[in-house]
């Protein structure tokens, strides 16, 4: 599972689309949510099956609809999914889903979101 938009760079998303609406339109809940990026896709970590030895794409600005993967919905803002190998034997992971993790810990879950007055 990976992030195909930063492969072909053509899918259109309305993120990516701001810009070509009529100012009036502009205003959108998406445009509202790039202005509070990352944005908590899951107040708790994702558990999730991951491969050893297979590359995945963390999404770190929170507005993928395939949690906790990048589904390419970060375009137009300044996030980038979080690209990494896994290298423990086949098996759960817990992906950080508040996207507040520590940047050191990232993609992983290292806690913080117990911390978080939500
Ligand atoms: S879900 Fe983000 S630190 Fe746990």
């Amino acid at each position: 599972m990976g992030c195909n938009a930063s492969k072909d760079g053509s899918q259109p998303k309305a993120i990516g689309k701001a810009a070509e609406q009529p100012a009036a339109a502009a205003t959108t809940a998406a445009d509202a949510d790039k202005k509070k990026l990352p944005h908590v896709a899951q107040k708790a970590p994702y558990k999730v099956e991951l491969k050893e030895g297979e590359t995945y794409y963390w999404c770190s600005c929170g507005l993928s609809k395939s949690q906790p993967f990048c589904d390419g919905s970060h375009k137009g803002t300044e996030f980038n999914p979080q690209a990494f190998t896994y290298d423990k034997p086949t098996g759960d992971a817990y992906l950080c889903g508040c996207k507040n993790n520590k940047a050191e810990s990232k993609p992983y879950c290292d806690g913080t979101h117990k911390n978080i007055d939500w």
